[in-house]
């Protein structure tokens, strides 16, 4: 019996091996083309890993990929979404545990964005909303409830660690190493911050408003408050408020004209203007007074030309209001009292300073969301295809998509009077200044189609999106406009995501639609 056990643990053992020694570099993986291919045109690639090398399993994402396969009849759509929806619990959540403050209670969840070895607050908040359509009240921690909850924890952590700060390395109870980013190695960063748990550290005021994001979702689905109350969300909220408060500071003292000093500071050695701030570190000036928050980096990592980011002000101001739904709950009012007032000014601040007016048809004059502003009067006026965007305020929720200056704002960025605007042959939609001009963001059509209910402004999109994976079934982060072969990031967890949502929302809104052909 002895023996036979001993025997047994051997192949047990040799078993673990051989199964992880067979789980590929999801990296390399997903830049390779593996049967079956999908039977139509573009013979997508499968692109799931094995079964034994996911991540995260749910019942529920496989019941939804089965009871879909029967509706969508184009075998190539079929194919992406079933290879890009379930892309992070597939990929992505690297450790999921419990805190070593809290044992066996306070959950914890590392999510990477893909093929960087990160948590990007913003993407990891995205990369959840994907899977809300699955989310159910549960305290099981096997459940993809306890995903949201760790990551709502470790985001409380790494706010109330480095508030200014973007994207994250693992928690030491994961045991995982921290990853070096080369690209940070001459950066000087005011507050500074410990490279073993920050990944980059550039400000982006939507990091702060995606934890706002994560939890007001998980509120909603779940109405689990008492979550809330338990361990460190309350702080960081007040964590978040500070600093959103901090970065109001305007350039020059509005007492005596001087400058005043940033609470905030970034420099980087590169040849690209957009990874350094100028002004050696402030960022260019902004006005005093206008109640708007300054961002120094934009969603897409990209410096802001202009600090006070319309969109993320928006995002900001729409998850603060309903966060004080949960602060409520918890019997927070003060806190719930000071979020709904910073709010409401914020709203008020935006629809001052964030709208500008612009020469439209035949000499009249248009009202449009700048992306940017300045506060002494001037105003950037393009999209980047990174959320928040202004094409994404109606999906964000902070106006209704018969908005009359959305509804002008969504025509010009749809177009080549937005300066990050490419008209490709192959695809055509908004990029970022991220990849340069004449990449189009998948991502972009995607949230074109979410803001859509014209059916052919929504098939056109469709099949764009499936005609530029390159063979490979997965959404890229930027493709060329003209030649579909020249894209990048392999392993882009969000915008995998984000295609398969938009696919279950037509799903619900145009289920017809899905039973056309894309071929
Ligand atoms: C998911 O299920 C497979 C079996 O289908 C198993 O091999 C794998 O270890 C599971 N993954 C996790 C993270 O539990
Ligand atoms: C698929 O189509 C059937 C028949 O129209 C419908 O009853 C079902 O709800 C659809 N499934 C999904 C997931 O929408
Ligand atoms: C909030 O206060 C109410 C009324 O005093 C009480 O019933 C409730 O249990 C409290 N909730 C929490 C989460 O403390
Ligand atoms: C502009 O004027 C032309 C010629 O009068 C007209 O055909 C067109 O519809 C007008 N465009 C708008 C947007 O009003």
């Amino acid at each position: 019996m002895r023996r036979f056990k001993t025997q047994l643990l051997v192949v047990l053992a040799r078993l673990y091996i051989v199964t992880s020694q067979s789980c590929p570099d999801y990296s390399t993986y997903s830049k390779t083309r593996h049967e079956p291919f999908s039977p139509g045109r573009y013979a997508l690639s499968s692109a799931r890993p094995p079964p034994s090398c996911r991540t995260f399993n749910s019942s529920a994402l496989e019941s939804l990929l089965s009871s879909f396969s029967a509706n969508i009849t184009d075998p190539d759509l079929l194919r992406l979404f079933q290879n890009t929806y379930p892309n992070t619990l597939d990929t992505a959540i690297k450790w999921h545990g419990f805190s070593s403050a809290n044992p066996s209670e306070e959950e914890l969840t590392f999510i990477i964005t893909g093929d960087i070895n990160a948590m990007w607050l913003r993407d990891s908040a995205n990369q959840l909303q994907s899977y809300l359509p699955l989310l159910t009240p549960s305290s099981s921690p096997n459940s993809l409830a306890s995903l949201f909850r760790g990551a709502i924890n470790l985001h409380a952590r790494y706010l109330l660690t480095s508030p200014f700060c973007n994207s994250f390395q693992p928690p030491p109870e994961s045991g995982l190493a921290p990853s070096p980013n080369p690209a940070s190695d001459s950066d000087v960063v005011f507050p500074p911050y410990d490279p073993d748990k920050v990944f980059e550290c550039k400000y982006e005021l939507d990091s702060l408003a995606s934890f706002l994001q994560l939890s007001t979702e998980y509120h909603e689905a779940t109405h689990d408050s008492g979550f809330f109350g338990k361990f460190s969300w309350v702080e960081a909220v007040k964590a978040v408020l500070a600093t959103a408060r901090s970065m109001t500071t305007p350039t020059y003292s509005p007492l005596d004209g001087k400058p005043l000093d940033s609470p905030y500071t970034f420099t980087r050695k590169t040849t690209r203007s957009t990874e350094t701030l100028p002004n050696d570190g402030l960022g260019h000036p902004v006005a005093a007074g206008t109640g708007l928050i300054r961002s120094a980096f934009r969603p897409s990592d990209d410096s802001t030309t202009y600090q006070f980011l319309i969109p993320s002000n928006m995002l900001f101001c729409r998850y603060l209001a309903s966060a004080s739904l949960i602060a409520t709950a918890i019997n927070q009012t003060t806190l719930a009292g000071e979020m709904m007032e910073f709010s409401a000014s914020l709203r008020q601040a935006i629809q001052t300073h964030g709208v500008a007016s612009v020469p439209g048809d035949n000499g009249t004059v248009e009202r449009v969301y700048a992306y940017e502003v300045d506060g002494f009067g001037s105003s950037l006026l393009q999209d980047d295809a990174n959320l928040p965007s202004l094409l994404s305020a109606p999906l964000m929720g902070y106006l209704a998509p018969t908005d009359p200056v959305y509804l002008a704002t969504r025509k010009r960025v749809l177009s080549i009077k937005n300066p990050y605007y490419a008209a490709g042959g192959v695809i055509r939609g908004v990029g970022s200044a991220h990849t340069g001009p004449g990449r189009v963001w998948p991502m972009s059509l995607i949230v074109q189609i979410l803001t859509s209910d014209d059916d052919e402004e929504i098939r056109g999109a469709i099949k764009q999106i499936l005609g530029s994976t390159d063979g490979l079934g997965l959404v890229h982060e930027g493709v060329d406009g003209w030649d579909g072969s020249r894209w990048t990031r392999e392993w882009f967890g969000w915008a995998n995501g984000l295609f398969g949502g938009m696919m279950i929302d037509v799903m619900r809104r145009k289920e017809g639609l899905l039973r056309e052909s894309f071929q």
